[in-house]
């Protein structure tokens, strides 16, 4: 419904149609924005959106550098626009590609697995890729004994607790400055507020907070969980978007950010006058352009994480319009 819609996302609306412009947007998106994007969701959906693109003349990514990176590998036939240039994402930079290299030369045979928050440079490392809904598949199904892994040392903890390898970390200071900030106390204060709440943690968070987390799971997951669970209350670990979003679109439940400080703002450099602004003047400093030879690559990796991991239907959301 576009009734219910300000002025600013009706403005991206007929420039979207205009510009025959797929418009993708992370869960940890403003509200507003993620109304007016074609697809909503976690990394690993939104990697997979980007590369189903046919129909569309350019690809405008709300989120951080890394994600667009991402479009552009998977979609080399279509522009992909980034409406906030400087959104970087801070746990993408703990490791590059001299690191990643060196950790190899020290762990000869020892496959290395990257997070897809990473640069497009540190990729050109990686044997194989993952996102945190399939970091755990991913790694149980390179069947090695040892891996190396980066950079957030919470998601390759919540790793090794779950498959028994070893796990080398890439970087160990290696962490999201977001999801460091959700506390057990605070959560198990909520939970004796709420006794009959679901509590949901993202594998970024400290092995404490998701050793209280009824489950640790990616924001898609999340999204998913709430709508098909039959609790009322969620007390959710993660960044704050997502908690608008659940509450938006599950008006009958009850969803309690387990910090309400817990804001990437990264994240939020991204509005309304931006997306406008890439959509009327396509500015050439808002385009991500990946090297062929990078980005081919990058694409191998991808390909190694899809081959190994059971692929389920892509479950993006629509937004509301
Ligand atoms: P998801 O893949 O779960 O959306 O996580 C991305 C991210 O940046 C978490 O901080
Ligand atoms: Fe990066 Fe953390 Fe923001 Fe996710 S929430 S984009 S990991 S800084």
């Amino acid at each position: 419904m576009t009734s219910d819609l300000n002025d600013i996302q009706r403005e991206v609306l007929a420039l979207k149609r205009e510009r025959g412009a797929l418009v993708l947007a992370h869960n940890y998106q403003l509200l507003g924005v993620q109304r007016v994007a074609d697809f909503v969701g976690d990394s690993l959906q939104l990697a997979r959106k980007s590369a189903q693109v046919s129909g569309y003349n350019m690809i405008v990514f709300a989120g951080v550098r890394f994600m667009a990176e991402m479009a552009a590998v998977l979609a080399p036939e279509v522009p992909v626009y980034i409406p906030a240039p400087d959104a970087l994402c801070p746990l993408a930079a703990f490791v590059d590609g001299e690191k990643a290299r060196k950790c190899r030369a020290q762990h000869p045979g020892a496959p290395v697995v990257l997070y897809v928050n990473t640069t497009a440079e540190a990729k050109t490392e990686a044997d194989v890729i993952c996102t945190s809904s399939n970091a755990v598949e991913v790694v149980e199904s390179l069947g090695t004994d040892t891996v190396i892994f980066g950079p957030d040392a919470n998601l390759a903890e919540y790793v090794r607790r779950q498959t028994g390898v070893e796990v080398v970390d890439v970087e160990p200071r290696g962490h999201c400055y977001v999801h460091r900030q959700f506390d057990v106390a605070q959560v198990e204060l909520l939970r004796e507020e709420h006794p009959g709440a679901l509590v949901l943690v993202h594998p970024e968070c400290s092995p404490e907070v998701q050793d209280v987390a009824d489950i640790v799971c990616s924001t898609g997951k999340m999204v998913k969980v709430v709508a098909e669970s039959r609790a009322r209350e969620f007390i959710v670990a993660t960044e704050v978007g997502l908690v608008e979003r659940l509450q938006a679109a599950h008006p009958d439940k009850t969803i309690i950010p387990a910090h309400p400080g817990a804001v990437c703002r990264q994240m939020k450099k991204t509005t309304l006058e931006k997306v406008v602004h890439v959509l009327r003047e396509l500015p050439e400093e808002n385009l991500v352009t990946v090297p062929p030879e990078r980005a081919e690559r990058i694409r191998r990796a991808l390909e190694r994480m899809e081959l190994t991991v059971h692929r389920p239907p892509v479950a993006s959301v629509v937004a509301h319009h």
